[in-house]
């Protein structure tokens, strides 16, 4: 790399550094499940995934905390695989924007996999428990 492309790059990352733009924090900002999941999900999936309609045995409209999410891995882990496969809202019903799509799988990425909880984590997750919770 020569001496022009390093400055340029430099410039670059100050500029990106220095600037505030809504842009650049929106896209680096953990997405929230109240501000930021709910209401695609409200607007995508509880049409179909409600208490009285709940298709596939799903009803979406029931997780209305972050808590109750945590608690129920396997159907967070599921609803991830439908997502990401562009399965759900199944074709021509009401789809995702990109944007959204893209926003739901990245949020629901970070939630915690069933697999992890049971085996490869025992030690974090006793911790955090304990210290979560004094006795
Ligand atoms: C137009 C109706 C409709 C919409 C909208 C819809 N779904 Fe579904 N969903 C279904 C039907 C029908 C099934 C059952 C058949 C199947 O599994 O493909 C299903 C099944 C599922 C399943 C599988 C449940 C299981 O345990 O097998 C998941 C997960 C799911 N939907 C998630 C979603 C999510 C998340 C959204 C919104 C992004 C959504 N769905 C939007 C109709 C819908």
């Amino acid at each position: 790399m020569d001496y022009w492309h390093l400055t340029r790059k430099c410039l670059l990352l100050a500029a990106f550094l220095t600037a505030e733009g809504e842009s650049f924090s929106a896209e680096n900002k953990p997405l929230d499940f109240d501000r930021d999941v709910r209401p695609i999900l409200e607007k995508h999936c509880y049409e179909c995934h409600n208490e009285k309609k709940h298709k596939g045995d799903l009803n979406l409209v029931a997780f209305d905390t972050l808590e109750k999410v945590h608690s129920a891995q396997e159907t967070w882990q599921t609803i991830l695989e439908r997502v990401q496969a562009f399965e759900m809202p199944p074709e021509g019903k009401n789809e995702l924007s990109f944007d959204s799509q893209g926003k739901l799988v990245r949020w629901l990425k970070t939630l915690p996999k069933p697999e992890n909880t049971i085996s490869s984590t025992p030690v974090l997750v006793e911790s955090q428990v304990s210290d979560a919770v004094p006795r």
